[in-house]
């Protein structure tokens, strides 16, 4: 830790540097009244909490520069952080540090309708990105049940996944151009709409799922795609995963497009309801639920119809509504607030992935692994499932428990072969066991990255490498 930063920590105003950055983007721009910045040094999910010396407000790139290297200057550590809703704690700053929001930079600057493109502020929601492609008639690639609040710039340094990406690719996939802020407060721009375009790194690739620890990412250019015109949403309730996997297979034979596939459990169904009075989808009882949203170029809800007559082997029960299906992607989507409501501390959120062919029996040794070791923790498991993407949410984990579990379950994951990070990121939470995923060499590789971009380590401290 070097002085400066210990001196910050130490003062409660520390005077002139705030002042330097008052002139850079105005006195109502630099938050320190902790009833404000609460919602900046806080996550949602109550279980990350750290403290700024200032939540700074730029609203251009210019002032972004500016701020960057006032505090590269001052080794002054940044945390970039779009709309707070990460999952890992890396939009959470550690204390010493200023939060730089990007939510004034929230501009939609164009949509090429004919190049499918939108270049936009980082500070754009997702929803507002979606909003101005549809005047076109297009969609924005990347959906997320925090799309309100969750901004450009947060799901390019995430590398978001969300119910898309089955069908679009994740974030990095559908990124074209990137402006970003480097530590010393240079900008750089690699800013074409070319798909084609082999001219040495992939710089914006690097930075998407950098979690803000190379750059601050100030605007991007993005491939917008064209909305299926025929698609249908059904839900099916079906004994095993087993037999939601054969059920996609069926679907994916039958040569209807998979827009979206999407897996929960009648437990998590049952705190959905409990919590935003939805009603049950089903009478009977499946103990697994499999949401597909499909597509074909005509009458797709006959084709529809045929798969599920001919999969009376596999499914207990089955609805389907016509686009966009609010009632049954709402079961879905409310898992996260309903699971956070239900539990009794901060749910513990292991968002993972698996080799399909293993997803049976991974959940079969988290469950026997949970009943022998952790009685009293409650699991409730969905996710987006057909690219392997399980969320594992644990409630009512005593704080003392919460890395022996998370040990447990990446142990697991890791001896299934899969990921401890399918699409939330690193961050905080995970930054121990980056070592299951990846080689000793690729870490070292990763942190001469990281020493060449940010050679102050200034930029998010604490994420993705250990302290
Ligand atoms: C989701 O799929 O709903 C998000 O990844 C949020 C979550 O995992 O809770
Ligand atoms: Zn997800």
């Amino acid at each position: 830790m070097n002085s400066r930063i210990l001196r910050l920590r130490g003062e409660r105003e520390p005077g002139p540097f705030l002042d330097t950055l008052r002139d850079i983007v105005g006195p109502a721009h630099v938050l320190t009244d902790p009833a404000t910045t609460r919602g900046y040094t806080t996550d949602w999910t109550g279980r990350w909490a750290g403290s700024a010396v200032a939540v700074v407000r730029p609203a251009s790139t210019a002032e972004v520069s500016d701020v960057t290297a006032a505090c590269f200057k001052a080794l002054v550590p940044i945390t970039a952080q779009g709309g707070n809703t990460g999952l890992v704690g890396g939009g959470i700053p550690e204390s010493g540090s200023i939060v730089l929001s990007t939510r004034r930079l929230d501009r939609v600057e164009a949509v090429d309708p004919i190049g499918r493109t939108i270049a936009a502020g980082a500070g754009v929601t997702v929803a507002g990105a979606d909003q101005a492609a549809s005047v076109h008639g297009l969609r924005f690639g990347v959906d997320l049940a925090s799309k309100t609040s969750a901004t450009l710039g947060g799901i390019v340094a995430t590398n978001a996944g969300g119910a898309r990406m089955i069908r679009n690719g994740d974030t990095r996939s559908q990124l074209l151009g990137i402006e970003a802020v480097l530590a010393d407060g240079f900008v750089l721009s690699r800013w074409t709409s070319l798909c084609k375009d082999n001219v040495g790194y992939d710089l914006p690739g690097l930075l998407t799922g950098s979690e803000g620890t190379l750059a601050v990412i100030t605007r991007v250019l993005m491939k917008l795609s064209t909305p299926p015109a025929d698609a249908h949403v059904f839900l099916a309730g079906v004994a095993t995963i087993d037999a939601a996997l054969r059920l996609y297979d069926r679907v994916v034979r039958s040569g209807l497009t998979v827009e979206a596939a999407e897996l929960m459990t009648e437990d998590g169904i049952d705190l959905v309801c409990t919590h935003t009075g939805a009603k049950r989808p089903f009478d009977t009882h499946s103990p697994v639920l499999a949401l597909f949203e499909v597509s074909a170029h005509r009458d797709t809800e006959a084709a529809v119809v045929e798969i599920l007559s001919a999969s009376e082997d596999l499914i207990d029960n089955a609805v389907m509504d016509p686009p966009p299906a609010r009632r049954l992607w709402q079961l879905r989507e409310s898992h996260t607030e309903s699971i956070g409501r239900e539990s009794s501390t901060p749910v513990v959120k292991l968002d993972v992935s698996i080799p399909l062919g293993s997803m049976t029996s991974f959940v079969r040794d988290l469950e026997s692994s949970l009943a022998q070791h952790h009685p009293a923790v409650r699991a409730i498991l969905f996710g987006h499932f057909v690219d392997g993407n399980i969320h594992v949410n644990l409630l009512d984990v005593a704080k003392d428990d919460v890395d022996s579990l998370t040990d447990g379950v990446f142990s697991l994951v890791a001896d299934h072969e899969g990921s401890i990070s399918a699409e939330h990121g690193i961050g905080r939470a995970k930054n121990s066991w980056v070592h299951l995923g990846r080689t000793p060499i690729d870490v070292h590789t990763m942190n001469r990255i990281k020493f060449a971009l940010d050679p102050r380590r200034i930029l998010n401290p604490g994420v993705l490498f250990p302290r």
